[in-house]
Order: C-alpha cells, then sequence, then structure tokens
C-alpha cells in the first residue's frame, strides 16, 4: 500500500487546469449499456475509479479502447451476467449498472453495494423508482436480483430524498421505457445535467425544468455519440481551498464557476481574496480568515465532497466555526486524523465543532475515505514538518496522482510503498 510523504510549510505557485469530473464519467461511461453504437467521451480523468467502471464494463463484454484522455466505449455484443462483489465492493458507483441493464435485458444480477466507511448508504431510492417503471426485486444471497414482466413502462415518480445515484439510474432505465417518465424531487447535482446532455446526443428525449424536474419521453434507440465530460468541481474546489490554506497567489482554470457558487461564497465569508473569470478563479493572498458555520445540502447547497477540506480550513480561521453534514450520517472520519495533526474538532452527531487559529503540526495519519483523505494533504502541506499519508488508494480514487500535480506547483510530495 502507497503513503504519501509531505513536507509542510509548502510553496503554492502559478495555475492548475482541471480535469474531467469522475462522478460525471462513471454515470456516463455506464450509459453506453444502453446503446448498440460506440459512445466516444473526452476529458476522461486518469482515476482508479475510472480504471474500476472500465474492468466492469469489459466484464459484460463492451469493448473500450483509450487513447490519452478519450475514451470508446462499444457495447454492441455485451452479455447479461452477474456484477460480482469484487468490483462492486470497490465502486459504490457499480450499482449505476441496474438501470441499463433492466433496460436492455429485462434482467440483472448485481452484488449490493454494502456499507462505507461514510454511512450505510442504502439503495431504495434506486429501488423505489425502478419498481414504479415495472421492475420487481429480490435479494438473493447478497444480490439484488431484478426482473421486469415484459418492458419497462414510463412513470411519474418522486423521490424521497435527491439522491444523485438514484437520480442517474432512474433516468438511464426511463430513456427506453414505453412512454413519459417524470422524475420529481431528482438531484439537481451539474453530473445530471451532464449525464442527460450526453444521453440525448445519443438520441434520448430528456428536458429538465428550471425546478429540477426531469421529464423523459421514451425512445426506441440510441445512436452513436460524442460527449465531452464537465470539468471537476470537486478538485477545482479543492485546489482552491488549498490555496487559500496556504495563503498564495494561485490560478484555478478550466472550471465552471456556476457549479462552486457555494463554496465560493462560503469562502468569501471567511475572508477570502477570490476572483471570479470566466471558466478560471483567481485566489490572492488575505490578510485575515474567520470562522464560520456551514451545513452540507444537496446542490446547489454546500458539496458534503468539500466538507473535509473546509474543515482543515477551518481549523486555520480565526474564532470558532461549525459544519453541519446533512447528506451523510458517518462523514467526519477524518476528524480524528486533522486532531492529530494539530486541530481541534470536535462532533456531537452530525455536527462538527472547530477551534480555529490552530497550527498544524506534522504526523503519521490514516486516510479513511476520498474525501478524508485529500483534507488530510492540505493539512499537511500547511503543517509544520514533515507528515506522512498512509492508505492513499483512497485519495487516488479521486485525485490523478498528487504528487505530481500538486507537486509540480512547489509542494514536497513523495509517494513511498509501506
Ligand atoms: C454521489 C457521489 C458522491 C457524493 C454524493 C452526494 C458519485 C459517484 N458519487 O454519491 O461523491 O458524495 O453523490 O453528493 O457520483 N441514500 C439512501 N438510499 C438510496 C440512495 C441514497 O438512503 O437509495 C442516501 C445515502 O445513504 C446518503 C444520501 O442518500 O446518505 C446521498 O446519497 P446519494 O446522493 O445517492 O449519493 P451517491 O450517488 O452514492
Amino acid at each position: 500500500m502507497d503513503k504519501l510523504i509531505i513536507k509542510g510549510c509548502a510553496n503554492l505557485s502559478g495555475e492548475i487546469s482541471i480535469k474531467g469530473s469522475k462522478n460525471s464519467a462513471l454515470p456516463i461511461m455506464v450509459s453506453a449499456l444502453l446503446s448498440e453504437d460506440t459512445l466516444k467521451l473526452r476529458n476522461i480523468p486518469k482515476l482508479a475509479d475510472i480504471e474500476n467502471m472500465s474492468k466492469l464494463l469489459r466484464n459484460y463484454g463492451s469493448i473500450i479502447k483509450s487513447k490519452s484522455d478519450s475514451i470508446e466505449i462499444n457495447c454492441k455484443k455485451i452479455i447479461n451476467k452477474d456484477a460480482d462483489y469484487d468490483i462492486v465492493r470497490k465502486m459504490r458507483a457499480s450499482i449505476l449498472i441496474l438501470g441499463p441493464l433492466l433496460s436492455r435485458f429485462g434482467k440483472a444480477k448485481i452484488s449490493l453495494p454494502g456499507g462505507c466507511a461514510i454511512g450505510t448508504r442504502p439503495i431504495d431510492i434506486h429501488l423505489d423508482g425502478l419498481k414504479k417503471l415495472g421492475a420487481n426485486f429480490k435479494v438473493e444471497n447478497g444480490y439484488v436480483v431484478g426482473q421486469v414482466n415484459n418492458q419497462l413502462i414510463g412513470s411519474h415518480i418522486k423521490l424521497s430524498f435527491p439522491s444523485v445515484g438514484a437520480t442517474e439510474n432512474i433516468m438511464m432505465a426511463a430513456v427506453k421505457a414505453k412512454g413519459k417518465t417524470i422524475i420529481e424531487n431528482a438531484a439537481k447535482e451539474p453530473e445530471i445535467i451532464d449525464l442527460a446532455n450526453c444521453l440525448n446526443k445519443m438520441g434520448a428525449n430528456i428536458k429538465i425544468t428550471k425546478k429540477g424536474t426531469i421529464n423523459i419521453i421514451g425512445v426506441k434507440k440510441l445512436h452513436k455519440a460524442n460527449h465531452n465530460i464537465m470539468s471537476d468541481r470537486i478538485v477545482a474546489g479543492t485546489f482552491i481551498i488549498a490555496a487559500v490554506m496556504l495563503n498564495k497567489k494561485f490560478e484555478v482554470k478550466d472550471v465552471d464557476t456556476k457549479h462552486i457558487e457555494a463554496l465560493i461564497s462560503a469562502l468569501k465569508n471567511m475572508g477570502a481574496n477570490i476572483k471570479l473569470k470566466k471558466n478560471s478563479i483567481k485566489i490572492m493572498p488575505t490578510n485575515e480568515l474567520n470562522g464560520i458555520k456551514i451545513q452540507t445540502s444537496p446542490h446547489p447547497g454546500f458539496p458534503t465532497d468539500l466538507q473535509a477540506q473546509m474543515m482543515a480550513l477551518m481549523s486555520l480561521a480565526n474564532g470558532k466555526s461549525q459544519i453541519k453534514e446533512n447528506i451523510f450520517e458517518n462523514r467526519f472520519m477524518h476528524v480524528p486524523e486533522l486532531n492529530r495533526l494539530g486541530a481541534k474538532i470536535r462532533v456531537k452527531k452530525d455536527v462538527a465543532f472547530i477551534s480555529g487559529s490552530r497550527n498544524f503540526k506534522g504526523a503519521q495519519v490514516m486516510a479513511s475515505d476520498l474525501r478524508a483523505s485529500v483534507s488530510l494533504v492540505l493539512a499537511a502541506l500547511c503543517a509544520e514538518g514533515e507528515s506522512e499519508i498512509n492508505r492513499v488508494y483512497h485519495l487516488d480514487r479521486g485525485y490523478e496522482k498528487i504528487e505530481n500535480t500538486l507537486g509540480k506547483l512547489g509542494p514536497s510530495i513523495k509517494r513511498e510503498k509501506n
């Protein structure tokens, strides 16, 4: 298992260009299962999760060719088989193949994704929505087995919570269902819009209202298409927070500023010196950062995927801060590790109380999940002395070789084998 050795009091200068979004690329890769023609995607990030998704799709007989940041997926000759535990357990997004397989074969058998470090993460909302489209489910030996009697039939579905994955799964299942599907209380994350745009390029008929209701008229067939994956708003947000923490002049390029409005507003409220340009954000040093209270919520609220990074920043700001986590029930795994680095954070149920004006000090820490790991990297960059971050495979799921991407902009980050 790899670990990162990070020198503190790091420098950071220049600019970084943000690559394609993992959370957008994963469902879009899955959407290729809906068509017999080739789907060509560009701006695909080089991440472990993308490799895992390719492996899962290849397991079904998909032919995948990749070249630099492009990928071509052809699912003409796929076979229906079980999605086994070994792949699904590594990546919860595997559950997204359920909708497309039911649409294409009328049946599917997928290992239950189970819980993970950040919570139980059930799939009831996915199943309830797919049931409304005419699928039946049973759970057998840890697998969810889905069956459609004849064909999926369009329906009016109101989600009990705007789950991102459930919205994507139901949307993909509905694209070729008979008649009209309405998804109310659907997730409004930019990745949902990106998936809808790609499906429409493939011939689907999806319209999203201003309020976020998704209207889908089923079509018989999808065809070949080319699509550029949107840039990763979470990676962009992480680098913006890094620059604010290190108090350096820095530019984050190729980001849609509308996708990270909640973060920008929180940072400005803290006193960060940020200038928005078209598709880029400039961070300048500031004299003072002050604590604030935030809570995570579905888009356009503050994203849970930037909560851990924000907590690292709040530890440096003056005064007290608070974060209420509303999306996942156990997403404070980074707290004890940030405390090992010198933070002073107390958790009571779903609220973290952060005492500011802390000085991080280098330490050995353990990464617990993807975004938790990067919050430790940010704290280590600001610390006095050297830090060692273990279990960085979590980090590799969502950040392209951070020792290279960040490393070439000033910080000293070395990867070593344990
Ligand atoms: C996606 C993102 C993840 C992000 C999350 C919330 C991908 C690959 N991952 O995850 O990075 O943190 O959105 O923005 O895009 N829930 C249920 N039942 C369900 C489905 C979800 O109770 O059937 C709960 C979950 O346990 C969680 C909450 O709803 O507490 C949000 O989950 P969801 O929006 O589905 O997140 P993911 O799609 O798994």
